[in-house]
């Protein structure tokens, strides 16, 4: 690409009108320039290799060896106004693209900031890995089991007679062909028996999950929702063991003033049984007995359908609710309001991690 040049050749370096006139053209050219684009076009113009006072510059070369101060004592002064011209310009142009910038790239520090919302855990998983910190601070390994179960798992290993009515069809949803004996589990239950036949005694497992009942929607059923299931096996146990553990458990929930009482009960799996009530020192109305769960030592005919010998093993099981859990910790009235995935409900109880 050739370069842009201005006006006729200037090839005297001698010819000081013409000399002058192109220093005025450069200068004029310069000055006109209104951005840095144009001043780079107006400089390879008046100053680049083609340029008049360039050409003319050159040629004091072939003047005689006399000529050659005066020549290039003029060519010097021409082409330093044409810098310097250029050097003003350039700064000038510069500063006012500087200006330009700030203003259109102006960020406004005081603007109200588009906030995203960060959403927010559903307090019902909070509260379960809530409890499974306490077991697992405990020593306790976390346990699990499919929620399509079978229902030898489900009742017949846990010493439910066949005409129990929990297997009706009111309470439980089996799976079609009956032929197959599948169910949703019912309760967290049946990951005792998975448990037992799964791992080698002694075992502490804590086994948290959903399970599935016919119940309809209300302020206080849902069809769906939580359980956990805690189970001990070892050599000794007792019902003083179980106790002990519940109330270490109640109390980290809850705090220190929590307690638990058992009440006789009767569970087909456990024997004997019993119905845990917690003495809920923070609860809405003042501090009262509520009850929470089942639990007890687990029946013999239990561990026989594990491969365990009740002769040398003992153990207890406790079983929650975790909804349940949650409406009396946190004053939750409506069971909707935990299964609507509102973000608004689940935002309230913030971002515990
Ligand atoms: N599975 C029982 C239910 O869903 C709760 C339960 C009671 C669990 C006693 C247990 C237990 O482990 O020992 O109602």
């Amino acid at each position: 690409m050739s370069e842009p040049t201005s006006g006729v050749a200037l090839q005297d370096p001698l010819d000081e009108t013409a000399i002058n006139a192109a220093v005025e053209d450069a200068i004029a050219a310069i000055a006109a320039a209104s951005n840095l684009d144009e001043l780079k076009a107006a400089r390879l113009a008046h100053t680049g290799e083609k340029s008049p006072l360039s050409l003319a510059n050159r040629a004091i070369g072939k003047l005689p060896g006399d000529r050659k101060a005066a020549a290039g004592k003029l060519m010097g002064a021409s082409r330093g106004k044409v810098n310097q011209a250029l050097a003003r310009r350039t700064e000038e142009l510069e500063a006012e693209r500087d200006a330009r910038i700030l203003v259109e790239e102006a960020v406004d520090v005081t603007a109200a900031p588009r906030r995203r919302r960060a959403g927010a855990r559903h307090p019902l998983s909070v509260l379960q890995e809530r409890v499974a910190d306490v077991f697992v601070g405990m020593g306790w390994e976390i346990a699990d089991g499919p929620e399509v179960e079978s229902e030898w798992f489900n009742f017949d290993a846990l010493n439910f007679p066949p005409d129990h009515p929990a297997r009706e069809m009111q309470d439980t949803f089996f799976l079609e062909p009956a032929e197959a004996h599948l169910l949703l589990r019912t309760h967290t239950s049946p990951v005792q028996v998975r448990s037992m036949l799964e791992r080698d005694v002694p075992i502490y497992v804590l086994c948290p999950g959903k399970v599935f009942r016919t119940d309809e929607l209300d302020a206080t059923h849902t069809p769906v929702f939580h359980q956990f299931e805690g189970l001990a096996i070892d050599k000794g146990l007792s019902m003083a063991d179980l106790r002990g553990t519940l109330e270490h458990f109640a109390r980290t929930m809850f705090g220190e003033e929590a307690s638990i009482r058992l009440r006789p009960n009767f569970f087909p799996f456990t024997e004997p049984s019993a119905e845990l009530d917690i003495w809920h020192p923070g609860a809405k109305g003042g501090p009262r007995w509520i009850e929470w769960g089942g639990c007890g030592m687990v029946h013999p005919n239990v561990l026989r359908a594990a491969g365990i010998d009740p002769d040398v093993y003992s153990g207890f099981a406790f079983g929650m609710g975790i909804e349940r859990t949650l409406m009396f910790r946190n004053e939750v009235l409506d069971m909707h309001d935990m299964i609507e995935g509102d973000i608004r409900f689940s935002e309230h109880f913030g971002m515990e991690i």
